[in-house]
């Protein structure tokens, strides 16, 4: 397969004149729900027509609604991947429709690298990275058994959360991960993972910290571990990944310890980035990455508690 060029779908249209679709994962998370809102909200400031498919976090969804898309002929598909394989033959009947494909959120096998036009996302194996180097500069040199909350099985975030982590705690060898499992990005499985994880870790005394791949299921073991009679944020240290506004009120109480921002707003610059690309040709650079910021109780939470309650979510 050739790799995009400008000229290959330059139409010259105007945004006004743009209808989009966009295939969404579901509503696993209050990060997800808050990507929903924005998105709709960015279409909106730009005159775009956009249509969002809810995929209800299954991939078979997801490839229908492409090909609901390519047949209605669209003029580009956003797709937040819910894992990283399985995509090609589909992402291959959206290039030779010409439709070009922007990936938000998560990323897709390598092998697919040639058939979306670009991708908006986070670099979530250093959000992983952040998220470790925070434990280990907490812990010193004091035994640290770690518990992980694993996201969806598949997901490129997931996976590439794992590996960032693990990355971050590496050389401190005080600093183990004793059980890691998916609580497939939610409030609730989080809770009964984290709950498992406590009766099998001597009703929790065994754990130093939680690492969960998204605060959602952080606030689900925040829940556990009060139920369990532990102090989280104090007895057992957390870190998250998302900053979604109920984790700074757990931080604010003193029951979460730390998070990683990722921003809902992926959806703007992949507008953006479609516009000039249909308007101009300008073609992309292959990956637009979006920020990553690490926040601590020392951050004043209730403060963007409150200035994020609005945003989304
Ligand atoms: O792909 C981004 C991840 O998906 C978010 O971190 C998580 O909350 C969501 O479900």
């Amino acid at each position: 397969a050739s790799a995009f060029t400008g000229a290959l779908f330059a139409t010259g249209a105007r945004a006004g004149d743009l209808t989009i679709g966009f295939s969404q994962i579901g509503s696993e998370s209050g990060w997800r729900a808050a990507e929903t809102t924005v998105s709709k909200a960015e279409a909106k400031k730009r005159n775009i027509t956009f249509k969002i498919a809810d995929a209800q976090q299954k991939q078979e969804n997801q490839i229908k609604a492409i090909r609901s898309f390519i047949a209605q002929g669209v003029d580009a598909i956003f797709l937040a991947p819910v894992v990283a394989t399985g995509w090609d033959a589909v992402l291959k009947e959206a290039k030779e429709a010409n439709i070009p494909v922007v990936l938000l959120d998560r990323d897709i096998d390598p092998s697919g690298k040639d058939l979306y036009l670009t991708a908006v996302t986070s670099d979530s194996v250093h959000e992983g990275k952040v998220a470790g180097e925070w434990l280990a500069s907490q812990v010193g040199a004091k035994a640290c058994n770690v518990v992980e909350l694993q996201g969806t099985v598949g997901a490129s975030v997931a996976t590439n959360r794992k590996k960032g982590f693990e990355d971050g705690i590496a050389g401190h060898s005080n600093i183990k991960i004793v059980r890691s499992q998916t609580g497939d990005f939610t409030r609730a499985k989080g809770k009964e993972v984290m709950e498992s994880f406590i009766k099998a870790e001597g009703g929790g005394k065994n754990i130093c910290a939680v690492y969960a791949h998204n605060d959602d299921m952080m606030v689900g073991a925040i829940q556990a571990m009060k139920e369990a009679g532990l102090k989280p944020g104090k007895d057992i240290l957390t870190v998250s990944i998302d900053s979604v506004p109920d984790i700074f009120k757990a931080m604010a109480a003193g029951e979460a310890n730390a998070t990683v921002e990722l921003t809902p707003n992926m959806a703007g610059p992949a507008f953006d980035a479609v516009i000039a690309y249909k308007s101009k040709g300008t073609v992309p650079p292959k990956w637009i990455q979006t920020e990553s910021k690490l926040y601590t109780q020392a951050d004043d939470p209730m403060k963007i508690y409150e200035s994020k309650k609005d945003l989304g979510y």
